[in-house]
């Protein structure tokens, strides 16, 4: 196996013109999903916000060809756009997908899908019922060093999987999304439920998820849990864990992922974490008994550099007719892990996932 030439980086499709229209125009349109469109070669060619001057900023990032609409419903009638590109809060995402299936678009919703998992599943079915395909930008699973881990795995580089870790102890500057303060769900709702995802990506869904959550003492006016521990069993053996503080005051951020088999390990971390949102390049190292580990040369960070991939696997499920690689109806999955880990911190228990919340 050469490690060193491992293609970790997103799959673009032949074709990559489509017209983007962006819906909600706010901080990870602007500092995530721009850059990433930009260097992918894609085209942004609307864009409307509530706040005017959000969309301006968007029209001003792709040096004023993007098209400002005063509305979302003139942003749908424009036949330029090809997919939309929702980045509201999550409350706001149900209404406007109602009307972008409506208008027959295709579209790239934000995670959460949405903050009610019934709401979720009519989501999906509105998309279905409209034919129009319908990713969810759980971008992790393009995160370099994830994206590398996961190659890895499958060339079985690690033998078996047993074990999975992701640790995060980081400062994250909450005042970056001040509607989150008085959110009554924080962080697995809007953070951990990328390192779940990714898990779900790496080792499929687990039997059982047991979820601690807790304040930290500081945390001020920010209403809901801020420190998270997720452990999650799956039939193979592996057993994963999910350990996440947002208030590691004290300078030694750490973001770092494990993940252990009978044959190698795989370490890394997730470079954005150690200054979000400017960060540094992921880096990963693998490891097996008696030989010297090997570095692999990652270049890319999971904000911006992994936005690329939702939205290229959505533009290839358009041009092939076949599902984007983070699928809506999929991602019910990744919501039904998220309502477990509530519903296990609040009764103090596991819960078992086989018919939690299964797609009837
Ligand atoms: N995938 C990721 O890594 C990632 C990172 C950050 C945020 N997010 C998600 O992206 C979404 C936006 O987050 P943000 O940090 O950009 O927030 P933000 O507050 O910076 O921006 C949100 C924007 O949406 C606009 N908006 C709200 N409702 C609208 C509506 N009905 N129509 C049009 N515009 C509307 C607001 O005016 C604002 O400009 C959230 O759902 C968040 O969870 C995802």
């Amino acid at each position: 196996m050469d490690i060193q030439s491992l293609d970790w980086r997103p799959r673009i499709g032949a074709k990559t013109d489509y017209g983007i229209g962006c819906i909600g125009c706010g901080g990870i349109v602007q500092y995530g999903h721009m850059p990433a469109y930009r260097k992918a070669g894609f085209r942004v060619v609307a864009a409307y916000d509530l706040k005017r001057e959000a969309a301006e900023a968007v029209h001003a990032l792709t040096g004023g060809s993007a098209t400002v609409y005063d509305s979302l419903d003139a942003l749908l009638a424009d036949p330029a756009v090809d997919i939309v590109d929702i980045a509201v809060m999550p409350w706001a995402q149900h209404e406007i997908v109602r009307k972008v299936a409506a208008a027959g678009k295709h579209m790239l919703c934000q995670k959460p899908l949405s903050l009610d998992f019934d709401q979720a599943v009519d989501i999906v079915n509105l998309a279905r019922d409209a034919g129009v395909k319908q990713a969810v930008n759980h971008q992790m699973r393009w995160d370099s060093g994830i994206a590398a881990a996961k190659l890895l795995i499958e060339q079985g580089a690690i033998g078996t999987p047993t074990d999975a870790q992701i640790q995060v102890g980081s400062a994250t500057p909450w005042h970056m999304w001040p509607w989150l303060a008085s959110a009554p769900r924080l962080e697995v709702q809007y953070h951990s439920i990328h390192y779940i995802d990714a898990m779900r990506f790496l080792f499929g869904m687990p039997e059982w998820l047991t979820s601690r959550h807790a304040k930290y003492a500081g945390q001020g006016n920010v209403k809901a849990e801020t420190k998270t521990i997720t452990i999650m069993d799956y039939a193979s053996g592996v057993q994963s864990m999910i350990a996440v503080n947002h208030y590691n005051m004290h300078g030694e951020t750490y973001a770092v992922f494990r993940f252990y088999g009978t044959e190698g390990a795989i370490e890394g971390t997730i470079g954005l974490m150690y200054n979000y949102p400017s960060g540094r390049p992921d880096t990963l190292v693998y490891r097996q008994q008696g030989k010297d580990p090997i570095e692999l040369p990652l270049d890319e960070m999971w904000i911006p550099d992994a936005l690329v991939g939702p939205m290229a696997g959505l533009m290839s499920a358009i041009e092939t007719g076949g599902l984007p690689p983070t699928d809506s109806a999929d991602n019910l999955n990744t919501l039904r892990l998220v309502e477990a880990a509530y519903l296990s911190a609040s009764e103090h228990r596991s819960v078992a996932l086989a018919g939690f919340l299964e797609r009837r």
